[in-house]
């Protein structure tokens, strides 16, 4: 169908059903196990609802921030996923340019489908991009690796914490034995293409707080562990000198019945609040499960202004490039910029920062 026939995010994701290899589409679309993780990482935003204030002029309703020091159009930006090239021959490089022409930044997978230097070559100017890191169990692997993502001009490391197995996706081990496809190694073991057994895991099974430290030592750009899920380990990320942490179970690709980000931030903010450990600039970002304006918006308003929030989106993105490339991605995003302006402006918000726990009634969602 057409671009312009596309309303919402989910027409993206129906299209990619049909249009992808029943490879790829399992691949990209499944969670783990039962997919309870999966499905309520989306569910939980429903139950939050939104207390929107009347009578505000809200003519210049505004959705630009800045995100760990760069600037962004929105509040969002575009989640690391592996293996871009299965749903569009330009893969990643078609996600770089379709992001950074609207002005949103994006992260970029260890197991991207291209190459580190081929994705920043496809940066626009000024656009921002951050490094998704896989720490290797050799060492000298991460270092050149992040030495590598700063030279090419990478403003951020985001470590991912929450692979240390390769979650049970039963639909796409299935298609994988199916097909005989050893192609979609993403998350983990070895890098395709690479001598299998001959090299040392890609992910590191012994990845310890220490073992952090040392990144964050090695390294000027700020560093942020993705995949925390509980509010002591977001103080411990506190504690070692993180940037931020990025709330997420991987989207629901790695322990089912892991719970919903969006319930976590809910917990989490006024208790580290409370304790007096969240500075302002502290980031606590979100992913999984995001589909509308309205998601966004209401992880912004949780957490206030008590600390910085950014929100990824992973499959969305995936979805849209699929079939349509950089086209797709852009009017991923127009659609989400156009539902933010829409909903801020009935929320009675003009600016992100105005957003504050007042906007929304979190009582089914955390119980009182
Ligand atoms: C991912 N994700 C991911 N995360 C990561 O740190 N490194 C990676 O290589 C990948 N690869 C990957 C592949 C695919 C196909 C998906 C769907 C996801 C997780 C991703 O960054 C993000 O956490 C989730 O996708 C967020 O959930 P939604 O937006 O897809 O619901």
């Amino acid at each position: 169908p057409a671009l312009s026939r596309i309303q919402n995010i989910y027409d993206f994701e129906h299209i990619a059903s049909r249009v992808l290899t029943d490879v790829a589409w399992n691949y990209y679309s499944c969670g783990a196990e039962d997919e309870i993780t999966l499905r309520e990482n989306h569910y939980a935003y429903q139950r939050i609802y939104f207390r929107p204030k009347c009578c505000v002029d809200v003519q210049n309703v505004d959705t630009s921030t800045t995100l760990l020091g760069s600037e962004t159009s929105v509040p969002f930006y575009v989640s690391a996923a592996a293996s871009a090239k299965l749903g569009h021959d330009d893969g990643e490089c078609s996600i770089a340019r379709g992001a950074g022409k609207e002005g949103v930044i994006q992260m970029i997978s260890s197991f991207s489908s291209y190459s580190l230097e081929e994705i920043a070559e496809a940066r626009i100017p000024g656009a921002t991009q951050w490094f998704q890191l896989y720490v290797n169990e050799d060492k000298n692997i991460v270092k050149k690796t992040i030495k590598k993502a700063e030279d090419l001009g990478m403003k951020a490391i985001f470590v991912t914490v929450d692979a240390s197995s390769r979650g049970n996706r039963e639909k796409d081990i299935r298609m994988r034995i199916t097909e005989d496809h050893d192609e979609l190694d993403d998350d983990h073991s070895v890098r395709a293409g690479s001598t299998s057994g001959a090299m040392p895991s890609f992910i590191d099974k012994r990845l310890s707080w220490d073992e952090v430290k040392e990144i964050i030592s090695l390294t000027k750009l700020p560093v942020l562990l993705k995949g925390v899920q509980r509010t002591d380990d977001i103080e411990k990320a506190i504690d070692i000198g993180c940037q931020g942490v990025v709330l997420s179970n991987h989207g629901g690709r790695q322990l089912d019945t892991s719970p919903p980000p969006i319930e976590v931030m809910a917990e989490s903010v006024p208790i580290l609040k409370a304790k007096g450990k969240l500075d302002p600039n502290f980031n606590i970002f979100i992913d999984g499960g995001v589909r509308r304006g309205t998601d966004i918006l209401k992880a912004l308003a949780i957490a206030g202004q008590d600390c910085k929030v950014g929100v990824g989106l992973g499959r969305p993105f995936l979805y849209a490039n699929t079939g349509y490339g950089e086209k797709g991605v852009r009017k991923a995003i127009q659609i989400l910029r156009e539902e933010l302006k829409a909903d801020m402006r009935l929320l009675g918000v003009n600016t992100l920062d105005q957003l504050d726990s007042s906007y929304i009634d979190t009582r089914r969602l955390i119980g009182r």
